[in-house]
């Protein structure tokens, strides 16, 4: 079987797994794409919500500009600037961290009134192996729920807050000191399923981060729903799994996928950069 998805002419899409994500080969980030070039994109990036670009090689800038191609860039209120840029925000493990950030499924920004519609990320220090991030899809495992419990969820809201990262004081070595302290707490309540405009799917809205129950439910009511949601979302047959490779890239769904920072790199270092696009106001499922 030809792994690579025929449906394209202008990139070289290889699918990942049978659920989700992609490699995308033939084009320059450092470079403006045609418009063709970025119809393929737009449709890849529809198709299989999470991409990876190998070969890139961008510096912090270059990545900026190519971020900017894909939507409008988001301040990171949350962790101190990078050079005088909250655009980026560099994620960081060092030797002596035994907990990394983004070790649960969650999404980002999945708080926030317009949650990010996409994300980007790129390596700039990996550890000599391991450091993969996964992602699921949660449309597919919306679909996968029984017609009962998808019209239960589509009648339910969640609530979504940044409480984590607010209270994150007590992760601090985790975050390296440098979360400020004096963010509010932003609390909004979401559809528990909400409808892509892009390819008609209906997909959980649901955060380990952000997800702090069912609206007019309490938090020991909402917890085993939640708790199997998640254990649901995580079945491989909704899953992929990218290794990060030096001058990769990788844009994905914020919106319509979980992704999950594997830590099993004990005593390295991993230095990624991200950037978050912003989003538009949810839809939900009707
Ligand atoms: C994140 O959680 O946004 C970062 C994922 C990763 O570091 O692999």
């Amino acid at each position: 079987m030809d792994p690579i998805d025929i449906n394209f002419k202008t990139v070289r899409v290889t699918p990942n797994s049978g659920a989700l994500g992609a490699w995308v080969e033939g084009i320059d980030g450092k470079s403006t794409f045609p418009p063709d070039t970025f119809r393929e994109l737009h449709r890849a990036f529809i198709r299989y919500k999470v991409l990876f670009f190998p070969d890139q090689h961008l510096s912090s800038q270059e990545f900026l500009v190519f971020a900017r191609q894909w939507g409008s860039v988001q301040q990171n209120p949350y962790f101190q600037p990078l050079g005088n840029s909250s655009e980026i925000t560099e994620i960081i493990k060092r030797p002596e961290d035994s907990r990394n950030i983004g070790r649960s499924w969650h999404m980002d920004f999945g708080f926030d009134e317009k949650p990010t519609n996409i994300n980007l990320l790129m390596p700039r220090k990996l550890p000599r192996r391991g450091g993969d991030t996964l992602f699921c899809d949660l449309s597919k495992a919306f679909k996968a729920l029984s017609p009962g419990l998808q019209q239960t969820l589509k009648a339910l809201k969640v609530v979504n807050s940044n409480r984590d990262i607010v209270h994150a004081a007590r992760y601090e070595k985790e975050f390296n000191g440098r979360l400020p302290q004096n963010n509010i707490e932003v609390r909004n309540i979401h559809p528990a399923v909400i409808h892509n405009p892009d390819n008609g799917e209906d997909s959980l809205f649901i955060s380990a981060t952000a997800t702090e129950r069912f609206d007019q439910w309490t938090a020991e009511e909402s917890k085993p729903l939640l708790d199997y949601l998640y254990a649901h979302v995580a079945r491989p047959d909704f899953c992929c799994r990218f290794s990060w490779e030096e001058g990769m890239v990788g844009v994905w769904s914020n919106l319509y996928t979980l992704h999950y920072a594997v830590n099993d790199y004990p005593d390295e270092e991993r230095i990624m950069q991200r950037i978050a696009l912003t989003g538009e106001r949810l839809i939900a499922a009707g």
